[in-house]
């Protein structure tokens, strides 16, 4: 994959301050007495610190290395074990629960999203769980990454910064990509530079990723609208995952359940 601009990776922190989203998976690990963590797509390691206790081992995967060389470096950051690559890395860690957040789940696209549940099924424990978080598709977020819609000018801790997002395509099976334009002044620089990444994520509806899970093993999976576990309702913006591994290895039929 190409790889992100560590100088905009400083910035990740500040624009992505963990909140009730942190508090949900910090709560959820509480709730599964879980004493070995996989984050899978642990960015710039803000929740994997976190999520680090006294008897509980965490693992933080990412496949971007001006990510982890971020992760690596920040406070706490030597009570995780770190390790670049993707899902694949996971091998058969017997976790007891598998977090991924800031909406990583969606930045697995096409067959490595069916590969990477299959990894994760494979890496807990049975009976562990998965939790994981995605965009609504019917709240149609992607028609708002227009320039007009998202240009910002601001000063930051790498230098002046404009930026905007385009969307390039919308694909019939929910895949938009979109650039992210990004001129930096370093200070001491008069002329700016461009900064220009691609990125492409996946949307998918409720009824999509349940099947995904039940085709990769689960059979129980709950969803809410919100961090405090909300209802969910046809345009809620979030859609909040939490998957198990059944206890036994016997596959079944997958179970849904929305609260209300
Ligand atoms: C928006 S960031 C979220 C980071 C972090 N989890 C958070 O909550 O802030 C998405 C992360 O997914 C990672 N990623 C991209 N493709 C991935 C893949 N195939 N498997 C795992 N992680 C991936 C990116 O490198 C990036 O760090």
């Amino acid at each position: 994959m190409a790889d992100y601009d560590p100088r905009l990776v400083r910035l990740y922190d500040t624009d992505n301050p963990g909140g009730a989203d942190h508090d949900f998976f910090r709560t959820l690990a509480d709730e599964v007495d879980a004493r070995s963590i996989v984050d899978l797509g642990c960015g710039t390691g803000v929740l994997t610190v976190a999520l680090a206790a006294p008897e509980r081992t965490v693992v933080g995967i990412d496949p971007s290395s001006s990510m982890l060389t971020f992760a690596r470096a920040r406070p706490g950051a030597e009570r995780v074990s770190w390790r670049l690559g993707d899902s694949g890395t996971i091998g058969g860690a017997e976790a007891d629960l598998v977090v991924m957040s800031g909406n990583t789940a969606q930045h697995i696209v096409g067959m490595a999203w069916h590969r990477a549940l299959a990894d994760i099924y494979r890496g807990l424990r049975p009976g562990g769980s998965l939790a994981f978080e995605r965009r609504n598709p019917t709240a149609r977020e992607w028609e708002h990454w227009t320039r007009d819609k998202t240009y910002s000018t601001r000063q930051t801790a790498v230098g002046d910064l404009v930026e905007w997002f385009e969307v390039t395509s919308v694909g019939e099976t929910g895949d938009v990509a979109f650039t992210s334009h990004n001129l930096l002044t370093a200070p001491g620089e008069q002329a700016p530079e461009t900064i220009t990444e691609h990125a492409t994520l996946a949307f998918r509806g409720i009824d999509e990723v349940t099947a995904d899970l039940g085709a990769a093993g689960f059979t129980s999976v709950e969803a809410w609208g919100g961090w405090h576990r909300e209802p969910m309702a046809a345009t809620s913006p979030l859609m909040i995952f939490q998957a198990r591994r059944p206890e036994s290895g016997i596959r079944g039929t997958v179970n849904l359940r929305v609260p209300g």
